[in-house]
């Protein structure tokens, strides 16, 4: 059975976006595949270098990937720190692993524009230590959207590369994959883009935001002063929540909105009002497992105790196996 890995950061709770996209598509492969999938906590070390809370936003992650539906006796779940063989791989790797080519990797780009006051090493090797979370376990397939794509080719630049440098062949090359082709577009609330962190909490809505928080973000959202044309084109703010509505509502509303806005009829009150509505029902069943969890304390324990045991088997092996090839040997 092929093995799968894949893991999100733990900056903090997850939203809609890591739903539709990353968590529905981990939920799928379980049935088929080998699947790991960790909590980034020391990724998040990178640009939250002092995280306030690391252990409660990690815990909420773990709670959140149970509550969308990973089933802990098929997958292994676990905390990426509890797993330190990870740590030592990359520290190996990392010898591999070329200035030029890291410096050209688009997310270190972003990263440092968005932060030229935290350029730090971590950030600049961040590919090689998602290289390393993918390359302990042997996985070929990785459920991760189009802005991750560079990084995994790195990782089989860096796989690829330790298996020449040794003349071995150890490491397999790992691919992208993704269930549906067709990923839902899950966009931003503030107008621009896709539903991410970085656009701020306000443009989000989480899995775990209360049906007021979800009212209130969504009537605030962006649009603009309204059609003043028949079949006129929608400004991507008015477009993004037509999207969502897409995701949470029936056909049949959407069309009903869809001729509003058309005939330049449209209130953008009341198609926020359904969208709200709309949208808290659909996310009622997380919402409200996500609430059961967090208070099973003894179950969350349970999960991670049985996930990293698995992971640290499989990575303890990896690591073996990988200092043997490298040559480190006792003398004693
Ligand atoms: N870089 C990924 C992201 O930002 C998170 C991640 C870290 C990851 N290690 C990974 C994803 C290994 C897949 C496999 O979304």
């Amino acid at each position: 059975m092929e093995t799968v890995v894949s893991g999100i950061r733990s900056t903090g709770k997850l939203h809609l976006g890591n739903y539709y996209g990353a968590l529905q598509n981990f939920v799928k492969m379980q049935n088929d595949y080998n699947c790991f999938f960790f909590i980034a906590d020391l990724h998040s070390l990178t640009t939250h270098p002092t995280p306030e809370n690391l252990q409660q936003t990690v815990r909420q992650v773990v709670v959140e990937y149970l509550a969308a539906g990973i089933d802990p006796d098929k997958s292994t779940i676990y905390v990426q720190s509890d797993v330190p063989e990870v740590s030592e791989l990359y520290l190996y790797m990392n010898m591999n692993a070329y200035l030029g080519e890291l410096e050209r990797a688009a997310s270190f780009k972003d990263k440092i524009r968005a932060n030229p006051n935290n350029v730090n090493a971590g950030l600049l090797t961040y590919p090689v230590l998602m290289a390393c979370d993918i390359l302990i376990h042997h996985a070929t397939k990785v459920p991760v959207g189009k802005d991750q794509e560079q990084h995994l080719e790195m990782t089989r630049t860096f796989g690829n590369r330790f298996n020449r440098l040794y003349n071995v062949e150890y490491f397999k090359e790992a691919f992208a994959f993704s269930f549906n082709k067709n990923l839902m577009k899950i966009p931003s609330l503030d107008g621009q883009g896709k539903m991410g962190k970085s656009n701020g909490d306000a443009s989000c809505i989480y899995l775990s935001d209360s049906e007021k928080i979800i009212r209130k973000k969504i009537m605030k959202a962006k649009t603009d002063s309204g059609p003043t044309e028949e079949n006129q084109e929608k400004p991507e703010s008015v477009q993004n929540l037509f999207d969502l509505m897409k995701v949470v509502s029936s056909k049949d509303t959407v069309t009903y909105f869809d001729e509003l806005y058309n005939s330049c009829k449209i209130r953008y009150g009341d198609f926020k009002k359904q969208l709200a509505e709309d949208m808290i029902i659909a996310t009622d069943p997380i919402r409200s497992k996500i609430e059961d969890i967090s208070k099973n304390e003894e179950y969350i324990q349970k999960v991670l105790r049985q996930g990293t045991e698995k992971a640290s088997e499989s990575a303890h092996k990896t690591l073996k196996e990988v200092r043997e090839i490298i040559g480190f040997k006792k003398f004693y």
